[in-house]
């Protein structure tokens, strides 16, 4: 990445337009309806901050992100989709429990074609840190800043009070000398079968090294995204008090953050913190790299008097919907998931269109990943598995390749199953699950959306060779 810091990069960041100030009161019981249409189209991004020309990206209104979208719990969304591209798209909404039709994956919606437009529409069941974007060619769609931040308030007010509110989308760009994103090496076979596509310039809200202006003595509760194509970040909060309070919109008992904080491509986490009274020179929101760290964003202190610290640690945020759901370990349907292929793997063939295929033929059709052997079970007519609806499916996935990946389930959350001598663990619910290269994790999901839903890996490079599935719920 670039690594040049000097003072000249401390500028005050223009067009931080996700940084939200007051956090909304909740307001009356009855549910309503947000509208929101967004034009697909492309547009101008000062990703590097002048110091090359602005980057030509295709976003949401031509931004990136786009469009904040927000609305509260159990309230409807409509959005038309307008596509103002030369391609077709769809729009995904990760993370959300939502009616299959309106999932925006290839498996329940043509794409929408140029020129045309779709409207969506459904209820958000819980409260959390959502994203949208693109589910066409996400390899190249989402390369080019197709994506948004979708926040589901609280249906009942917080126990506990912020101060402020942050939101901060991190993505990474693989831009060439004069800014502009290399074209070239879009979907490249280099990229798929290794680590997936990784920028030279990271953002913090589409722009370079953006500084965050926060409250001294406030609490703040901080909405961190993962929007990056395949970069898992490892992110570094100095010595600033932070506490996770949820993962991937679902609650979490507040836990302090006492090492670097990972979040693969899709994640979310949400952050209460705590900022010193004294809080002066700026403070740096880093990215561990191997042996440094490369400073993501600035966080600088606010014009504001200093507020009074509070001496309680936060409080835990309402159970959504999702986190209520029991599992039921005791007749599961039990699914394996073999994760196969990639660079140094030792994948040799596996099964595209049905016929046992040689890894040289895989490659010049561009699949270099399988799952069970399939390097197309997306297309493929048999689902990975189908349950009735409200069981218990646990997915021993064993990640056999020479890399990491992200794996994310539509339509549902999941969590890892620990047995413990004759107890069981759970870990947290997400919707993304990082495995790392060699790791065979048991993860357990109740199955209560019906509908066809993908499960893939969100490296979208990754996803797009090889490593997507898909299961049906009945
Ligand atoms: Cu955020 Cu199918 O992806
Ligand atoms: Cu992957």
């Amino acid at each position: 990445m670039n690594c040049t810091i000097t003072r000249r990069t401390l500028l005050k960041a223009a067009g931080l337009s996700l940084t939200v100030s007051a956090v909304p009161a909740a307001r009356a019981a009855a549910t309503s309806t947000t509208t929101a249409t967004l034009s697909a189209r492309p547009g101008h991004a000062a990703i590097t901050r002048g110091e090359t020309p602005a980057t030509a990206i295709w976003g949401y209104d031509g931004q990136v992100p786009g469009p904040l979208l927000r609305l509260r719990q159990n309230d409807t969304l409509e959005v038309k989709l307008k596509n103002d591209l030369p391609q077709p798209t769809s729009i995904h909404w990760h993370g959300i429990r939502i009616d299959n039709a309106m999932d925006g994956s290839p498996l329940v919606q043509q794409p929408v074609e140029p020129g045309d437009s779709f409207d969506y529409r459904f209820t958000t069941p819980d409260a959390g840190t959502y994203w949208y974007h693109t589910h066409t060619r996400g390899y190249e769609q989402l390369t080019r800043g197709l994506y948004g931040v979708l926040i589901v308030d609280e249906a009942e007010p917080l126990a506990e009070s912020f101060d402020q509110e942050h939101i901060l989308v991190i993505d990474d760009w693989l831009l060439d000398k004069e800014g502009q994103i290399d074209e070239e090496t879009i979907g490249a076979m280099m990229h798929m079968s290794h680590g997936g596509r990784s920028g030279n310039w990271a953002s913090v809200n589409g722009v370079n090294k953006p500084e965050i202006s926060v409250d001294r003595g406030g609490r703040t509760r901080m909405r961190l995204i993962n929007t990056c194509n395949a970069r898992i970040l490892d992110l570094d909060f100095g010595e600033l008090d932070v506490w996770t309070i949820a993962l991937d919109g679902q609650p979490v008992a507040p836990a302090r953050l006492e090492n670097q904080l990972v979040l693969a491509p899709g994640q979310r986490v949400d952050l209460a913190v705590d900022i010193p009274e004294n809080f002066s020179e700026p403070k740096i929101l880093g990215i561990a790299m191997r042996d440094s760290i490369y400073e993501a964003a600035y966080f600088v202190a606010s014009d504001k008097p200093p507020l009074k610290p509070r001496d309680n640690s936060p409080e835990a945020l309402a159970d959504n919907p999702q986190s209520k759901l029991v599992l039921n370990l005791d007749n599961p349907l039990k699914v394996t998931l073999d994760m196969q292929g990639g660079a140094m793997g030792r994948m040799r063939e596996a099964s595209l269109g049905g016929k046992m295929t040689d890894i040289r033929t895989l490659v010049r059709s561009g699949k270099v990943w399988a799952f069970n052997g399939i390097a197309d079970m997306d297309t493929a007519q048999q689902p990975l598995f189908e349950a009735r609806r409200g069981s218990t499916v646990t997915l021993d996935i064993t990640n056999n390749t020479s890399w990491p990946h992200a794996m994310h389930l539509h339509g549902h959350h999941f969590r890892q199953i620990r047995a413990d001598g004759n107890s069981v663990t759970p870990g947290p619910w997400r919707d993304t699950h990082l495995m790392e290269r060699g790791e065979q994790h048991t993860m357990a999901l109740v199955a209560d959306n019906p509908g066809d839903w993908l499960i893939h890996c969100h490296m979208v490079e990754h996803a797009a060779s090889g490593m997507t599935g898909w299961f049906r719920v009945t």
